[in-house]
């Protein structure tokens, strides 16, 4: 079988990798390097491959995930990890979760094949160096909390296109989800209460073990001159669900002077935040209640939303802002022009169905919070696996 490149530069490209890898394994390894790496892997299997196993490939991915979310139900990954390095056979597996041994044995065929346990004896599964982690809250709880928030609709997208006459959707409350299942992304968790949980949960782990937004972003430009008397407030995170990063924040810089607001719907922000930490109930589809503060800050916030809405939430803050002192920062991607990284251009388009959001390029950035009243101060990337870090000001 051919594949679609010439010997002399698959070759070269195996060198590069070669050259990757070194770097990877060396004394200096940084994100930047990992990512080239993996781009260059990812290269060179498509390079390796026939357009055919291209396509296969790619036709057989959804029964990839419908096995691994069954075999997250039957709680197989926690029970591997307890056997160690014997693993358990698909009888014990079948005596313990109650599922058919034949099922079982046809779920963990996807498994092995994915990488995420071994199976070097027949129909003997044991925990591998992914396995840990499909047990872990990203991987526990943000496997089914994504795959049920979003296969209803994903399912029903060609659809909805042919029936939408291929317009993107611009309405949080027309989204494709709203089309399909009835309900947008926030209406939908707040009526299945476990699978809120499950989202609060893969939220605060997602990021686990990459730099957070002030480890790209220099913290001076806010701590410089920042006010410090007793109703001062530092920062406020806007839908900062139950406080994952301002408690990350609060560990890094506990002496920032003034206060740290945690926002987001009444529901989600209950829970004590933690020390230091003051929770408000409060939607930003309404004007901002805390006036002045040195920084509001959003991550993961405007990818959820339309344009306008993005607008109105923009412009609520704004008219917060003291235009001398007060920052707006975001965390969010900023997409290239090109070469955009394929898990930013997945992430746009479940954006796009479960509730018209966007992931957005520095051109729509800027247009959008100029629109609102905002000029863009800088912007700070990492790596491609994370977002870059936006400052604005209150224009004028
Ligand atoms: C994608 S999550 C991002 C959470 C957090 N900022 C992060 O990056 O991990 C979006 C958050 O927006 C909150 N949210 C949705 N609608 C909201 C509203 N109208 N007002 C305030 N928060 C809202 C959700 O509850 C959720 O916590």
């Amino acid at each position: 079988m051919a594949s679609t490149f010439e010997p002399s530069n698959l070759l070269s490209l195996v060198e590069d990798i070669k050259q990757a890898a070194l770097q990877e394994q060396g004394p200096n390894p940084s994100a930047q390097s990992h990512f080239r790496l993996l781009g260059l892997i990812d290269e060179l299997r498509l390079a390796v491959e026939t357009p055919t196993e291209t396509v296969l490939r790619l036709i057989y991915q959804p029964p990839q995930n419908a096995a691994l979310r069954t075999v997250m139900d039957l709680g197989i990954f926690p029970l591997l990890m307890e056997s160690g390095k014997c693993g358990l056979s698909a009888v014990e597996l079948a005596s313990k979760t109650g599922a058919e041994r034949g099922l079982i044995v046809r779920l963990m065929r996807v498994m092995t094949a994915l990488g995420l346990c071994a199976s070097n004896e027949s129909e003997i599964y044991v925990a591998n160096e992914k396995t840990l982690i499909l047990t872990q809250p990203i991987g526990r709880d943000g496997i089914p909390c994504i795959y049920d928030l979003t296969l209803p609709t994903l399912a029903k997208l060609p659809d909805y296109f042919r029936e939408h006459h291929y317009l993107a959707p611009k309405e949080y409350s027309k989204s494709p989800m709203q089309w399909a299942v009835g309900q947008s992304q926030f209406e939908w968790l707040a009526q299945h209460k476990h699978r809120q949980a499950l989202f609060n949960s893969y939220m605060s782990s997602r990021r686990h073990g990459k730099p957070s937004w002030f480890d790209i972003y220099p913290i001076e430009r806010l701590t410089t001159d920042a006010r410090d008397h007793s109703e001062a407030v530092f920062l406020v995170d806007v839908g900062g669900n139950q406080g994952h990063d301002l408690v990350k924040f609060h560990d890094k810089h506990p002496d920032v002077p003034g206060q740290l607001i945690l926002q987001d719907l009444p529901k989600v922000v209950a829970r004590s935040p933690g020390e230091g930490i003051q929770g408000m109930g409060y939607s930003f589809l309404d004007p901002q209640p805390v006036k002045g503060a040195r920084t509001y800050y959003f991550r993961a916030i405007f990818h959820d939303w339309p344009d306008h809405i993005c607008r109105k939430i923009l412009v609520n803050t704004v008219s917060a802002m003291d235009p001398e002192y007060s920052r707006i920062i975001i965390s969010d991607f900023v997409l290239p022009d090109t070469h955009v990284p394929l898990l930013q251009a997945s992430l746009d388009i479940q954006m796009m169905s479960i509730g018209s959001g966007v992931e957005r390029s520095e051109r729509q950035w800027r247009e959008m919070l100029d629109e609102a009243g905002l000029e863009v101060r800088g912007i700070w990337s990492g790596n491609p696996g994370m977002e870059s870090v936006v400052e604005a000001v209150r224009r004028g």
